[in-house]
């Protein structure tokens, strides 16, 4: 909110003009006016406005019935109230009914200066430590992401190269591989660390409420636009907007959002009017994009706007020496979280871990950890905390195993084979090394059909 957009409530023109003219061209604030409650009811469903500044006595609707109103709606929206000279009991119900800070008429435009940029580093104050309580503990530090293997070492060092940049980045990886894990570092070591990211699953709203979602809306855009809104771009301002499945995206939106990253601009759903956005954007996917792409079902144009600087996590199973380390970052996390006394994970547990092939990835293994937490009354995890299938799957990888081990003839054959290849097929030679009767050699070319000259 750099120029907040400002809606004069005043059923007297010349005090609205008035208004109107200072704050635009003294001010620089985009504003719009009305000349009762309803009328500013009516402007604030079809624009979003971010400050009102209204007088009390208005006829139809009157300024505290207004501020209620809005407050009851779009409590994010500043109401400063203008009051007469020497009425400063119903400033005082106002401030009580919820206004943000009151002004005394004859209007001293200085003076309302310095209210507009009060109202306005509060509700900054208000914004930021509404987004730092949710964020705090999303903060991520690397040290948040395990992993000592050299494939996440290299992920950490393109962390490193592309946080610095406004550079668009695609993140391929199977689920639960830490997709969104990387976006967030790469954004909170980024210099739009202090605002804000905001995530958004392209996959998981109707495709006909993506684009609104997105871009935002005009009030009547579509059946159920009651008032104006803005999208995720526009609240993602200055910050990081996260783009999880990004395959999923409808065909319309593809479109929509190749012309944002070549204009930096969007267009409310229902209007033409362009709003300049710097927003970075990090998107996700678990599809193979450029196979969706040949196939038709991707854009083009929009997989290479994207494909800028593309980042692939690793499987979990595809980097087995990180397990241990990941396991017992896990059983800390939770065993803290559920007041036990676990101490480790036994050797045995840790071997089936190892061993398991996680098709969901950190996520399932960090599903596993926190459910053996729960079900152990041990000082160790031990293999009876594990979840069945995982246990089941490791006792068929030993009978796989087992089953195809060799016989001792088997061996002896081959061995036998060996020497004689060694001896280029001299068995009076091969009999010397291996201690036997030349005639054993002979039976056994004829058992098994090999001549090893051949
Ligand atoms: N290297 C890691 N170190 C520590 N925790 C991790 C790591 N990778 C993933 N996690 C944890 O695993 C869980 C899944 O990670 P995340 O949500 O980032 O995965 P994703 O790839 O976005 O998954 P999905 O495809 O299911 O959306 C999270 O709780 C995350 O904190
Ligand atoms: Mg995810």
């Amino acid at each position: 909110m750099e120029r907040p957009k400002i809606l004069v409530v005043d059923d007297e023109v010349q005090v609205r003009e008035m208004l109107r003219r200072n704050l635009t061209q003294m001010g620089g604030f985009p504003v719009d006016v009305a000349s009762n409650g309803i009328e500013a009811l009516e402007k604030m469903e079809k624009d979003v406005f971010d400050l009102v500044l209204t007088d009390l006595r208005m006829p139809e609707m009157d300024g505290i019935e207004l501020l209620k109103a809005i407050k009851a709606n779009r409590p994010e929206v500043l109401v400063i109230i203008m009051t007469a000279y020497g009425s400063i009991e119903t400033a005082v119900d106002a401030i009580k009914t919820g206004a943000d800070d009151y002004i005394t008429k004859p209007i001293d435009f200085n003076d309302l200066l310095l209210h507009l940029s009060k109202a306005q580093k509060e509700s900054l104050l208000l914004r930021e430590n509404r987004l730092l309580r949710m964020e705090v503990r999303q903060k991520f530090e690397f040290s948040n992401i395990i992993g000592k293997s050299q494939k996440i070492q290299e992920i950490f060092s393109l962390i490193e190269k592309v946080a610095p940049s406004s550079s668009t980045v695609i993140i391929y990886g199977g689920s639960g591989t830490g997709k969104e894990l990387v976006a967030k570092a790469i954004h909170y070591h980024s210099p739009r660390a202090d605002r804000s990211f905001v995530p958004f699953n392209c996959g998981a709203i109707p495709e006909t409420l993506v684009e609104s979602e997105l871009f935002g809306h005009t009030k009547g855009a579509f059946t159920g636009a009651i008032q104006a809104k803005r999208g995720l771009f526009e609240e993602a301002e200055g910050g990081t907007i996260f783009l999880d499945e990004i395959g999923t995206l409808p065909a319309a939106a593809q479109v929509k959002l190749l012309r944002v990253l070549q204009e930096k601009e969007v267009m409310r759903v229902g209007s033409t009017e362009r709003i300049k956005i710097d927003v970075r954007v990090i998107a996700a996917t678990n599809e193979n994009l450029e196979v969706k792409m040949r196939e038709g079902r991707f854009r083009d144009d929009l997989f290479y706007r994207l494909q800028v600087f593309p980042i692939s996590l690793p499987d979990l199973k595809d980097r087995q020496e990180d397990i241990p380390l990941l396991a017992n970052h896990f059983l800390e996390v939770y065993t803290k979280a559920a007041q036990k006394q676990i101490k480790a994970i036994s050797r045995e547990a840790m071997n089936f871990l190892i061993e398991y092939h996680w098709p969901g990835n950190v996520r399932e293994l960090e599903n596993v950890i926190e459910r053996a937490v729960i079900m152990s009354d041990q000082e160790y995890l031990t293999p009876g905390d594990l979840p069945d299938y995982l246990r089941e799957e490791f006792s068929n990888l030993i009978k796989k195993g087992l089953k195809s081990r060799k016989s001792l003839d088997e061996i002896k054959d081959e061995y036998i084979l060996e020497i004689l290849r060694e001896t280029g097929g001299n068995k009076k030679a091969a009999a010397d090394i291996l201690k036997v009767n030349p005639r054993t050699l002979y039976r056994f070319e004829k058992k098994t059909h090999t001549n090893p000259k051949a």
